[in-house]
C-alpha cells in the first residue's frame, strides 16, 4: 500500500473508545492502519503512547498518525516533544483544515471526552484530505525546525 494511505493511531484510556471509532473509518476510507494502542479502558499513561507513535511518524513509519487522550492536550505535547513532529490539536474542521494548510501538522490530536464522533470525523476527514499551502508557511516551519537543534 502507498505511503500516504498508510496512518497511525494511538490513545490512552480515555481516548480509546474515540480510537476504536476513528479506525473503523480509516479503513472505510481505505487507509491502512498502525494501532499503537492502548486497546481497553484500563489506565495508562499518554506521554508513552504518543513516544511510541511520534517515534514512528517522525521516521515516516507511518508518515502520518493520530493520537486521541481525554483532551487531545496531553497527546499534542507529549508528540510535540519529539524531534521532526508537528502535532495539532484539533476541534473542528476548522482548525483541521488550518493544522494542514498552515501548519504542515504530520501528526493529529483529538480529545475522547471533548469531541463527539460525528465531529471527530468530520475533522480526521478535512485533516486528510488538505495539503499543505507551502509558501510563506514553508519558511514559517523551517524556523519551527530551527527550535529543534
Ligand atoms: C487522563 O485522565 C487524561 O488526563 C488524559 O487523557 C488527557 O486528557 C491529558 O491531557
Amino acid at each position: 500500500m502507498a505511503d500516504d494511505k498508510k496512518i497511525a493511531v494511538g490513545a490512552d484510556h480515555a481516548g480509546f473508545e474515540l480510537k476504536e471509532k476513528i479506525k473503523l473509518l480509516l479503513s472505510e476510507l481505505g487507509y491502512d492502519v498502525v494501532d499503537f494502542g492502548t486497546n481497553s479502558m484500563d489506565s495508562v499513561d499518554y506521554p508513552l503512547v504518543a513516544k511510541a507513535l511520534a517515534t514512528s511518524v517522525a521516521q515516516k513509519n507511518p508518515p502520518r498518525g493520530i493520537l486521541i487522550c481525554g483532551t487531545g492536550i496531553g497527546m499534542s505535547i507529549a508528540a510535540n516533544k519529539v524531534k521532526g513532529i508537528i502535532a495539532a490539536h484539533c476541534v473542528d474542521a476548522e482548525t483541521a483544515k488550518l493544522a494542514r494548510l498552515h501548519n504542515n501538522s504530520n501528526v493529529l490530536t483529538m480529545g475522547g471526552r471533548t469531541a463527539n464522533s460525528d465531529v471527530a470525523g468530520e475533522i480526521v476527514r478535512t485533516w486528510l484530505n488538505t495539503g499543505f499551502e507551502g509558501g510563506r508557511h514553508q519558511r514559517r516551519i523551517q524556523e519551527i525546525r530551527d527550535l529543534e537543534r
